[in-house]
């Protein structure tokens, strides 16, 4: 990965942490987005102490605010040339219902709108530095859900895993949708379930207080797909598809649904502004 640059969500904890510290061993030059500095810099520390590599960045923003979104793309696309691997990976699970700052339900903004957002807004130097890669880490639970139409926002009623899931299969319909967008331009859209970790993420969706985050290892095997559809020749050209453990996976049938995919995209493109 020498020469290649990624961009990493929610990589100053669990899965996103331990794919920068994956990445930036293999060569990468790997730029971590955090919702704060107190939260970023220590995490900048460890990664580039972890790989052994100080070319790892911190790029602040919260994102469930677009405008800091907006704030995020604009500053990556003046500081660095280019953007070999997107991964979209920050996630939360709240466990009462919470309202961005732009009047949306929290886990829709964060686990599907910022992924829709940051990655459109990056598009352009994605197609500029291809062969290039969009990684979206869903989840198993994906499965479980389908999209409530009706209430998007979850107004009538919120299960916070029920919620999670439902943003789930948004992100494996997001690049589904993306990578039919995206073909011939040489950017790839992949999505994948990271396996079970105990990270803060899910203590949240089992109900459990955790101030501590799983141990590094455990946080390493999460890792281990995200890395592999960011930097493996194996995947080199491959798009549109679910990975679990590193192999090529079936998604839930409703997620193959094209007018369900445009809807949502439609949808969403109006709630950002795009
Ligand atoms: N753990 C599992 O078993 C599991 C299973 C399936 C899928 N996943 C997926 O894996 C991904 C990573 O989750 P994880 O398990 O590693 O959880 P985690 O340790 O809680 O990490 C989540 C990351 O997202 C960041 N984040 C959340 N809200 C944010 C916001 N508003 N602005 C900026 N950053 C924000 C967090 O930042 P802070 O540290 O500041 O909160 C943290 O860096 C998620 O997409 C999740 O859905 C996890």
């Amino acid at each position: 990965m020498n020469r290649k640059t990624c961009l990493i969500t929610g990589g100053n904890a669990g899965i996103g942490k331990a794919t920068a510290v994956g990445l930036a061993k293999l060569g990468a030059t790997v730029v971590i987005v955090a919702r704060s500095r107190e939260r970023g810099e220590p995490a900048l520390a460890d990664i580039r102490r972890q790989s052994g590599n100080n070319a790892v960045h911190l790029l602040v923003a919260d994102l469930a605010s677009q405008r800091q979104i907006r704030q995020l793309a604009a500053d990556f696309n003046s500081q660095f040339d280019k953007l070999d691997v997107l991964v979209n990976n920050a996630g939360v699970i709240p466990r009462t219902r919470q309202v961005t700052e732009d009047g949306l339900e929290m886990q829709f903004a964060v686990n599907h709108l910022a992924y829709f957002l940051l990655t459109n807004l990056l598009l352009d130097k994605l197609k500029a530095s291809a062969p290039a890669r969009v990684v979206n880490v869903s989840s198993m639970v994906h499965s479980w859900s389908s999209i409530d139409w009706a209430d998007l926002q979850n107004e009538r009623g919120y299960d916070a895993s029920d919620v999670y899931a439902q943003t789930k299969l948004m992100n494996v319909l997001f690049t589904y949708e993306l990578a039919r967008r995206l073909a011939g331009t040489g950017v790839t859209a992949n999505c994948l379930h990271p396996g079970v970790i105990g990270t803060k993420l899910y203590a949240s969706y089992m109900g459990r207080r955790q101030s501590h985050d799983a141990a590094d290892n455990e946080n390493a095997r999460g890792a281990q797909t995200s890395i592999y559809l960011a930097a493996s020749p194996e995947v080199e050209g491959v798009t549109g598809k679910y990975f679990v453990d590193k192999r090529e996976r079936r998604s839930t049938a409703v997620s193959y649904d094209e007018t369900l995919a445009r809807r949502l995209w439609e949808i969403s493109a109006q709630l950002v502004n795009l």
